[in-house]
Order: C-alpha cells, then structure tokens, then sequence
C-alpha cells in the first residue's frame, strides 16, 4: 500500500509518501518561518497563503522523490484538523481533488493521531502504550489503546509545553521558534544551577500539566536581573527553564505510568512525541524514568517529532487499512479532540480541545 500524506495546519507545508511496510519514500517540508519571523509568531493568514502557493510543488517533488505517479497510490491522507482552519482547507482540498480526479480514497487525519502514531511508523511500538504528546499547541498524557481510540489521562491547565517555550524565548530575547532556541542557549549555560524555578503541580495528584506560573517566574528573574540581558544571564535562565519543564514532564509521567500499569499490567511503551519531543534534555530525563519504570522509552527521530507530513501519511495508512475512510464532503475541523470523552479542563477554555496541534 503507498499512501500520499499532505500536512498544512501551521506553519509547516509538508508532502510525503509512506507505504505500509513504514517505509517512508519521500518526506518533504517546507518551513514558513522567514514569513513569520518578522511577527513573532504565526499569522494564520500569511500561513494559508504560502500552502497554497507551495504545496502543489511540493507534493510533485515528494512524488518525484518517492519514484510513484498518481496511478501508484491507493489514498490520498490529509490533515483534517486540527489546526489554523485556512491552512487546514488547503491541505483537505488538494487532497479531495486529486482524490477526485484520480478515484482515489480520501483520509482525513487527525493531526494529533499523526503525532501519536509515528512511533509504530518508526518503531513498530504494539498498542496499548502510555504517549506524552508535548507540541505548541498540546500537552497532554494518553493511553493509545488502538487507531482511533486514546484514553486522555492529562492535560495541561493553561498553556501548553511548545508555547511556554516561545513565550520562554520571547522573554529572553531569543525570536522565534522557541523551542530550539532555548535548548541551544541551554548548552551554553555555565552555571545553569543559578536559577531557582518553580514547579507547578509537581508531586501533586492527577496527571494535569501548568506552565504558566513558570513563564511569569522567568519574566520575574528577567525584571531582577534588569535589562539588557547578558548572554550568561539568559543561557542559565535558559537551562533553568528547560530542566525544570524536564522536571514537571517526568513527575507527571510517572503518576501517568502508575495508571497506566493499573490498567494495564501486560506492560506497554512510553511514548514521546510532538515538537518539544525533540528536546534532548527532556528525552534523557524520560529515558531515566522509563529505564526505572522497566517500560521500553520510544522517541521518534527529531525531524518526525516536529510537524511533517510522513506522520499524516501513515495515520492515513492506518487507518486505511482498518476500512476506513473519508467522504469528499468532509469538513475541515478547527477542533477535534484524540479522546471526545475526557472532562473539559477547569481554568482554560479550549485547552485539550485540540485548537492547534
Ligand atoms: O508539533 P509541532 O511541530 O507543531 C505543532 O504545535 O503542531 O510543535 C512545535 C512546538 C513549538 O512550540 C516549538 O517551540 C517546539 O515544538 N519545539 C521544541 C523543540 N523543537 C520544537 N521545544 C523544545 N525543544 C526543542 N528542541
Ligand atoms: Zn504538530
């Protein structure tokens, strides 16, 4: 089976093709981040723009790469949501056409499932397995049970991980993405035990997530030290910062882990996927946990941890080959939640809804 997967819910264009024997042919991505850059951030309409003008080109050189034509495939898997709704259209558009066009089979992919997924792409991991799903718009602790089925066991309460490490960034005069900023000026620290943070809801019951006391914590340190920041000081705020999120992940993990063997004590994977899984000082701290826990720890390759679209084509795949498949009367879903089920978040409206993955 050879499956073309199409990502377009941020500010990453991607095309790629996947067969079912988790051979990725080709994976292409298109970062829009010089068009961003000069906002700080990503504006949803300067991001639908540059899909379109980029994803008809990228998805000829994904197919180009790959050595398939049109009459190769046997769907066509496309971000669904959830995600900025003007890039989401253009990505399930496409893909409806060429479906159309070429009497192919359309999936809709939940762009959260795409991360949750990628480690049976990468690693073949075997369901039931525990996932820290840490991205920009997520942070959330689920038991993947089976394609389509996630039992949510946290969330955060206010801002998610890949967001604290922007605002984070944007605090220490570090730009835009954050997340890769911080972890490089974390290397340089020379004294990173020089900052004290707190630790939301560390040793606390539940596996719930906040970052947000830990963002104005830094802000606080910033205003003391006072302006301009000198390099030393902003690499050790910087290490401070991204040792205590390891911290506050690997304390909710393991309440998570004791839940998990509770419910299932066949044993399973930790999973880590989303963006900030590419921070190595947070996939050490969780091997640490996993190795005590005697759970196997699966972090897929840093280029499949971030947005991409080899992840969309194998949840495709997966789902695919389960029978299912998507009417061309799908509507793209600005929300769409892994577990419909799991209680609204007290304190943040939105959060855990899936507003942006
Ligand atoms: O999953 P992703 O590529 O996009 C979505 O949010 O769907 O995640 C992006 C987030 C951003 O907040 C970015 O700062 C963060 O992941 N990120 C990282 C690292 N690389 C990306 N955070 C910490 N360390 C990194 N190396
Ligand atoms: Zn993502």
């Amino acid at each position: 089976m050879i499956v073309l997967g199409i990502e377009t819910s941020c500010d990453e264009t991607a095309a790629a093709v996947v067969t079912d024997a988790r051979e990725i042919r080709a994976d292409v991505v298109l970062s829009q981040l010089d068009d961003h850059t000069p906002y700080g951030g990503v504006v949803p309409e300067i991001a639908a723009r540059a899909h379109l003008e980029h994803l008809d080109g990228l998805i000829r050189r994904a197919m180009a790469e790959a050595g398939v034509g049109f009459g190769d495939l046997d769907a066509i898997a496309a971000t669904g949501g959830p995600g900025l709704i003007g890039g989401v259209i253009v990505g399930v558009m496409t893909a409806k056409a060429i479906a159309a066009a070429r009497d192919l089979p359309f999936v809709a992919v939940n762009h959260l499932e795409g991360h949750a997924l990628t480690a049976r792409l990468t690693n073949d991991v075997a369901f039931p397995y525990l996932l820290l799903l840490a991205s920009g718009g997520h942070c959330q602790l689920l038991v993947v049970e089976g394609v389509g089925r996630y039992r949510r066991l946290g969330t955060t309460i206010d801002d998610a991980v890949g967001e604290a490490f922007d605002k984070t960034a944007k605090l220490l005069g570090l730009g835009y993405p954050g997340g890769p900023l911080v972890e490089q000026a974390a290397a340089r620290a020379t004294n990173p035990g020089r900052f004290a943070l707190p630790r939301p809801l560390v040793g606390r019951p539940g596996c719930d997530f906040s970052f947000s006391g830990l963002k104005t914590a830094v802000r606080r340190h910033v205003e003391e030290v006072g302006a301009p920041l000198s390099d030393a000081d902003r690499d050790d705020l910087a290490a401070a910062f991204q040792s205590t999120v390891a911290e506050v992940m690997a304390d909710r993990c393991a309440r998570a882990i004791a839940r998990f063997k509770a419910d299932h004590p066949q044993g399973g994977a930790l999973v880590v996927a989303g963006g900030v899984a590419a921070n190595k000082t947070l996939r050490a701290r969780l091997q640490i946990l996993a190795d005590r826990e005697g759970m196997p720890f699966v972090a897929p390759p840093l280029r499949l941890c971030t947005d991409n679209a080899a992840m969309i084509a194998w949840a495709g795949i997966e789902r695919f080959r389960l029978g299912e498949s998507d009417p061309l009367t799908f509507a793209p879903r600005p929300r769409w939640p892994l577990d419909p089920t799991a209680a609204p978040v007290i304190g943040r409206a939105g959060v855990g809804s899936g507003v942006k993955a």
